[in-house]
């Protein structure tokens, strides 16, 4: 049986979008000695991790998620050692930190993909894939990008064009098409130890684990994610044999499938999966990621039926039993509106009552809990398109920058929210009506009672059709071990 790391009982975790947490030099970046000084301010909020999204060399035009180093931190968060100063500042505080890895893509700029794109063959021609003339006929639903490099042929890129696949190779590969190489190959294998490689280099550093980026499509041509879940079932192995206290947490979308995978945690997000826009998006027209079409139930409308939630959730509860995996339901991340979008403060309370009190394994996205608003009009900020509105710099006090950055304003990463009354840490801290002290009071409420815990059962006891309210009961089997010969 694969074993479950004990601290995952009862983690509760924060997401840090480090450019926009705190710069501590003035640079108008944020970076790891800012985290460090808001470490104990994360521990305020009952948070015991945190998931810091790609802090690694990159040209930064898709926010970091295009790694040109995997084993260097960008320059622009500090040094090497910074970083492994954050583990151990917040080590002290209990507080463990995953990092997100980005194993389905590199940037452009990565020298494994330079070396890919010469004519001449060398060690890397096969890392990525390609294919072998200009323009093919079969492209096996990749999406190709053409006309880029020295070398003949076109190469898969899986998000924007400057992203382009590594290559494990393909599910099913087409034996008329020999450049769909199979997993098994020396080349497509060797990769696969890499991965290894970079996972060792960070948590002998001292990370908890990883996050991990688009986790279901590093195998092409894969529809039931079998390769793919093959795949992770062999990293979790690795995970489990050579550092046990470690966790993998899938951006996968579909707890039954990523947990059966290995995965310790996965979140419920995505259109195709309604479970979680049903509870918080509608169809809108300007969502990044396909929504939920139709109203969802925490919208203040009232018009949300929290059956489709129920339908979908319960299913994935049960899928995930028996693997011991954790479902995440977020409040947010650096890829959606935020929370507060077409909300008030009191709407979040609410909605955080529900989060805090649910199974499995809560994330706060940094800021959602004082109620930062989304920015929908923002001009895009190295690729984040319409994600841009959710990454504004943390809202600490009504300070220069509000407290964020001592930059000139037009120096920071991203404006600050301009709204006169936008909300504060340090307006909140004062009041024990704020949502602050609300989100503080579930955690630890949630901390206090096994029931209300990530372990707790769940059974939903009111939950007529498109009406409110929902109630819910948790429980918690305390097991009596008799101690009789
Ligand atoms: C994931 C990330 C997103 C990124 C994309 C490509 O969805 O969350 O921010 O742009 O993958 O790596
Ligand atoms: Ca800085």
């Amino acid at each position: 049986m694969m074993n479950t790391p004990a601290w995952l009982n009862d983690a509760l975790f924060y997401e840090i979008y480090p450019q926009s947490f705190q710069d501590s030099n003035g640079d108008g970046i944020g970076d790891f000695q800012g985290i460090i000084d808001r470490l104990d301010y994360i521990a305020s909020l009952g948070c015991n991790a945190i998931w810091m999204n790609p802090c690694f060399e990159s040209p930064f035009r898709d926010a970091g998620y295009d790694v040109s180093d995997y084993y260097h931190v960008a320059p622009r968060y500090g040094t090497d050692q910074d970083l492994e100063r954050l583990f151990k500042e917040a080590k002290k505080r209990g507080i463990r930190i995953c990092l997100d890895l980005v194993p389905g893509h590199t940037s452009a700029d990565h020298p494994w993909f330079i070396e890919s794109c010469k004519s001449k063959d060398n060690p890397y021609s096969n890392r990525y894939i390609w294919t072998p003339g200009l323009v093919e006929k079969n492209e096996a639903g990749l999406s190709m990008v053409r006309g880029y490099a020295q070398r003949l042929g076109s190469f898969a890129a899986n998000f924007f064009y400057h992203q382009p696949a590594l290559n494990y190779g393909f599910a099913n590969p087409d034996p008329a098409e020999p450049w769909q190489l199979p997993v098994n190959h020396p080349e497509v294998l060797a990769l696969r130890e890499e991965l290894k490689n970079i996972m060792r280099h960070w948590l002998d550093m001292g990370a908890a684990g990883f996050r991990v980026d688009m986790a279901p499509s590093l195998i092409k041509k894969d529809e039931k994610h079998e390769a793919n879940s093959a795949l992770w079932r062999e990293m979790r192995a690795f995970i489990e044999k050579e550092y046990p206290d470690a966790v993998l947490i899938s951006e996968w979308g579909r707890p039954c499938e990523a947990i059966a995978a290995g995965f310790h945690i996965d979140f419920m997000l995505f259109g195709e999966n309604p479970a979680y826009t049903s509870l918080f998006r509608y169809e809108k027209g300007r969502d990044v990621l396909a929504w939920h079409v139709g109203h969802s139930y925490f919208d203040p409308a009232g018009k949300g039926d929290i059956n489709l939630f129920l339908k979908e959730y319960l299913l994935q509860c049960e899928a995930v039993k028996e693997h011991h995996g954790f479902i995440s339901i977020p409040s947010g991340n650096h890829d959606m509106p935020r929370l507060r979008y077409d909300r008030d403060l009191d709407d979040l309370e609410v909605i955080f009552a529900f989060l805090l009190t649910m199974p499995g394994i809560p994330f706060i996205y940094y800021g959602d809990e004082i109620g930062m608003r989304y920015l929908p009009d923002l001009p895009s900020k190295e690729g984040g398109y319409n994600r841009t509105g959710c990454r504004t710099p943390m809202q600490w006090d009504k300070s220069v920058n509000a407290g964020f950055s001592a930059a000139a304003a037009d120096q920071i990463y991203l404006p600050i929210d301009p709204a006169g009354d936008h909300p504060t840490v340090a307006e909140q801290d004062g009041d024990p009506n704020s949502l602050l002290n609300r989100v503080r009071a579930f955690s630890h409420l949630r901390k206090t009672y096994p029931a209300l815990g990530n372990l707790g059962d769940f059974s939903a006891v009111y939950h007529p059709v498109g009406e409110t309210p929902f109630i819910y009961r948790r429980t918690f089997k305390i097991q009596i071990v008799s101690s009789s010969p």
